[in-house]
């Protein structure tokens, strides 16, 4: 049984992609797959799920493409600024008070890396004792699309990346001109691992700092309300919770954790 049979079209679809290419759907909220897939469909003047399916057999750019619609992986430096600037104001340094051991985050859903270079860009801007904060951070930083991941690594990125990320900030931690690359230091902060937070637990737990944004989105209310718990479950006593402002907590999620800035989605645990 799943959960698509009462489409056997469409089920036959994704069960060949879910095999072909690892993509896992049980989780993902039925009308954003078909309106993904649809567009698709329209783009290449096919009618049917069936003959979508030939396509991609003979089509690998068409799969590519079909992939890249389904995960939407858009991102930038700094993006959605006033988030940033309460991470660096009210998150940080909570987190880098003296007497605190390492720094130990996770950026779930990271795409091409821009959010957790961004986060280690702002964790080296502070200073604990007197040392760069980042010498004690650590970030995980997963996704489950593999060139994202391996952009991510590279560590370049070209202009339309940094529209939000301060001029300054630009200039202090990349190098050359378009494609800019990140500095060694900010690069060798960040540990890129493909993972699917649908299917795995975390990486490497506890973690002092989750960031989960513009991922939970695509998912159905009881994925959402599973995956906030495995965060929690993930974080140390005290650790936060950022999600994207468009998504918000469901069910026990809202018990076991404070609410830090309503407006920015940072949360925390007792
Ligand atoms: C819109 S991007 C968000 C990037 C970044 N967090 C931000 O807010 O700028 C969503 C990312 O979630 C990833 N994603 C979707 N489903 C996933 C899953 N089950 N496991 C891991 N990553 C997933 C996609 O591949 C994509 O890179």
């Amino acid at each position: 049984m799943s959960r698509w049979d009462h489409d056997p079209d469409l089920a036959t679809l994704v069960k060949k992609i879910a095999l072909e290419r690892r993509f896992g759907f049980d989780a993902y909220k039925e009308s954003c797959l078909k309106r993904r897939v649809a567009v698709r469909m329209r783009a290449t003047g096919v009618e049917t799920y069936d003959d979508y399916a030939t396509l991609l057999d003979r089509d690998a750019g068409e799969y590519e493409k079909l992939l890249d619609a389904l995960t939407i992986n858009v991102t930038k430096f700094y993006r959605n600024r006033e988030t940033w600037e309460a991470i660096a104001q009210k998150v940080i340094p909570q987190l880098i008070q003296p007497g605190s051991g390492q720094l130990r985050c996770w950026s779930a859903g990271c795409a091409s890396g821009e959010e957790p270079y961004t986060l280690a860009i702002l964790i080296s801007e502070c200073e604990r004792n007197g040392e760069q904060a980042a010498s004690i951070a650590h970030i995980d930083a997963s996704d489950f699309d593999k060139r994202s991941l391996d952009r991510a690594s590279t560590g370049e990125y070209g202009d339309a990346a940094f529209e939000e990320l301060p001029t300054l900030l630009t200039q202090r931690y990349f190098t050359g001109e378009s494609p800019r690359s990140i500095k060694p230091e900010i690069r060798s902060m960040v540990r890129f691992v493909r993972h699917d937070i649908t299917r795995e637990p975390p990486p490497n737990p506890p973690y002092d700092l989750i960031m989960c944004r513009n991922v939970l989105i695509y998912f159905d209310r009881e994925t959402q309300e599973r995956l906030v718990s495995n965060f929690i479950d993930a974080l140390n006593p005290g650790g936060y919770l950022v999600l994207g402002r468009a998504e918000t907590l469901f069910g026990q999620a809202r018990e076991r954790l404070k609410l830090e800035d309503a407006r920015e989605r940072i949360y925390r645990t007792s």
